[in-house]
């Protein structure tokens, strides 16, 4: 049965009426967001895409469409044709953009009913996130997440726009491919044609946009869906958006710039900011050292302090045992904090747990002397070495950690983070950008007993550093860079190997040997024989970008339709369980049970 057609047709948009349309007579066509009655006057609330606009119904007009408004229920779908006037003296609304304004209705199509939708289209609903998901085609009229999206098409318009100037071509990459390795699991496609072989989905276009350089292309870019199957948190999904990019003849310099150019450009355009470019920019190492994490929120202090050197002969078991297994012992002084009570101070300690900490050792600064646990077993030496590198002073509270350094630098990068947050340190509408450089090439993964790439195996060593790749391969930093935003990592690249030897060499330091290397990636080594020229890129997370453009805590409400925490789409219920015909056809068997997610 073919759906009734209608006669009204929309002239102008709800939300973009203003004064000047006043005696005009206009067609609109939305949703009800509310109808009221007054006194024999039906008021409808009238939302499409660009806001909302006030139509009125009055049974002197013209009854038949008086009453047909009689009706009308929220989230109707309508047609109205009116007159446009001013508001009468006292009805005007100046919350919103069209309140000076409403439309006397002469005519009116019902074109749809509506159930009564699960949650109100409002912009603070009280509903779990699951029933959101579950009908996001509602969750998406909500004003607040409709923008959302709106910031989202305006930045990649900008995007494309920024780069289509500065001589990028946008090429698009295969999705059905081989694995390119950037740490997570692959999802993978089985073939029917092949049966038995998979197609990975690709975490990242890496190796196509080489290939391109090789190719003589010299600027790419591409907005793109990238595959990762990892645990998810509210900045990572398993399907996501890179602007992913690439340039040849270029060194970290002139990308940095042009990135710097694009990022300034985005944020005057979208959301009216002018940037200070250069941003600054911090070594791996000293990240690590004041902040203990690789993706530091310099927006305010309370930075971390080694002091392993003054505490390691302590009489304090807890820092000698950590010094002598070679750890170290770090603080953090939140001035001014000694007024957080002992429950605060343990549900820190519990907190700093998750992130491996065995404990938590602090010192308050009160004004009789100091308050802490441990205290009396710290020498005079000690106490005095402490209040000075630490710069203590009454009102203050020290935490401690001791642990090996990866411990004690995310569990204080993070109780760092936490403190801003609990003290309120950190500023709100602040954007404070800072590249982070020179991460090592490798790191050693205890899982795998092997050593990993940190950024991707394609990654170049820098030239000083190349010597060490053998002997001392952890010493060996990368010529990469991570672009972080208030403690977000929103983009990452590197210059890439462009000489196969290197190429072989940085994969036997990965203990990938020459077959391996050849069955895996054996045509970039040989494409790298074709005259690759020097090249490097970079990708940023468009979803972390929109979700700091727009406040948000999640880059679930920048995407329109997005998974779970256990990487389920609700609106359509996927991942689904499949028909025995189609395993049979792509020679597949299940040893479990599917099990619904
Ligand atoms: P990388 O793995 O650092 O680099 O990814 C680039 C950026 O993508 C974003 N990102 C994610 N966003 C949402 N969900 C995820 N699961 C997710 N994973 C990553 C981050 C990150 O900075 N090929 C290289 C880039 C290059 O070297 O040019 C790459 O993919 O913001
Ligand atoms: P304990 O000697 O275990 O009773 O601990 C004394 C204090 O040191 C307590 O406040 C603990 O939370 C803290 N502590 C224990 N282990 C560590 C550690 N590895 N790093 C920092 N503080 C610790």
């Amino acid at each position: 049965m073919s759906s009734p057609s209608f006669t009204l047709k929309r002239t102008q948009w709800c939300g973009l009426l203003r004064s000047e349309h006043i005696g005009q007579t206009v067609t609109l066509a939305g949703w009800v967001q509310r109808r009221r009655d007054h006194g024999g006057l039906i008021f409808v609330d009238l939302r499409d895409r660009e806001g909302l606009a006030q139509v009125v119904f009055n049974p002197e007009l013209d009854s038949l469409v008086h009453s047909s408004a009689h009706s009308i229920r929220s989230e109707y779908v309508l047609a109205v044709r009116g007159l446009v006037r001013e508001r009468p003296e006292g009805m005007v609304n100046p919350k919103l953009t069209t309140g000076s304004i409403e439309i006397l209705a002469e005519q009116l199509e019902i074109l749809n009913p509506s159930k009564t939708p699960p949650f109100m289209i409002e912009d603070r609903v009280d509903v779990s996130e699951n029933i959101r998901l579950k009908y996001r085609y509602l969750d998406l009229r909500r004003p607040a997440i409709c923008n959302n999206m709106l910031v989202r098409h305006k930045t990649a318009q900008c995007v494309r726009s920024f780069l289509n100037d500065h001589g990028f071509l946008e090429v698009e990459t295969p999705v059905l491919t081989r694995s390119t390795p950037e740490g997570a699991r692959d999802y993978l496609v089985p073939s029917r044609v092949n049966q038995g072989y998979f197609y990975a989905l690709p975490q990242s276009p890496q190796l196509f946009k080489q290939l391109l350089m090789v190719a003589g292309f010299e600027r790419y870019y591409q907005i793109v869906k990238c595959f990762r199957d990892e645990d998810l948190r509210a900045d990572r999904q398993p399907e996501f958006t890179q602007i992913d990019l690439e340039m040849s003849f270029i060194t970290e310099e002139d990308i940095i710039s042009v990135m710097e150019d694009m990022v300034k450009t985005i944020f005057k355009e979208i959301i009216g900011l002018d940037l200070v470019t250069p941003f600054p920019r911090i070594t791996y190492a000293e990240a690590m050292a004041r902040f203990g994490l690789d993706r530091p929120d310099t927006r305010f202090g309370l930075e971390l302090v080694d002091v392993t050197d003054v505490v390691k002969n302590s009489g304090f078991k807890v820092f000698a045992d950590a010094a002598k297994k070679g750890g170290i012992i770090k603080a953090v002084n939140a001035k001014g904090a000694a007024s957080l009570s002992r429950k605060e101070l343990d549900d820190l300690t519990g907190f700093v747990a998750i992130y491996g900490a065995k404990g938590l050792a602090w010192i308050k600064v009160n004004p009789t002397g100091w308050q802490s646990p441990f205290a009396k077993f710290l020498s005079e030496e000690e106490k005095q070495g402490l209040t000075a590198r630490l710069g203590m002073e009454e009102g203050d509270l020290i935490f401690f950690g001791a642990d090996s350094r990866p411990v004690v630098n995310t569990a204080l990068g993070q109780l760092r983070l936490e403190l801003g947050r609990k003290l309120k340190l950190i500023p709100e509408n602040q954007f404070a950008f800072t590249w982070v450089i020179q991460f090592p090439l490798l790191e050693y993964d205890d899982a795998e007993n092997r050593y990993v790439a940190m950024h991707h195996p394609f990654t170049s060593p820098m030239d000083e550093d190349v010597d060490k790749l053998t002997a001392e391969p952890l010493a060996v930093r990368a010529r990469s860079y991570d672009l972080v935003l208030n403690g977000n990592e929103i983009g990452g690249g590197s210059i890439r190997i462009h000489r196969s030897e290197m190429q072989s060499q940085v994969f036997s330091a990965l203990n990938i040997g020459p077959e391996e290397a050849e069955e895996k990636f054996g045509f970039l080594l040989e494409a790298l024989q074709y005259g690759a020229p020097p090249h490097g890129g970079l990708a940023f997370g468009f979803d972390r970008l929109i979700m700091l453009l727009t406040g948000r805590d999640s880059i679930r409400d920048v995407i329109a339709f997005p998974k779970t925490q256990k990487a389920a789409c609700l609106t359509t219920q996927a991942p689904s369980s499949v028909t025995a015909t189609q395993l049979l056809e792509l020679g597949l068997k299940l040893d479990v049970s599917s099990k619904k997610p």
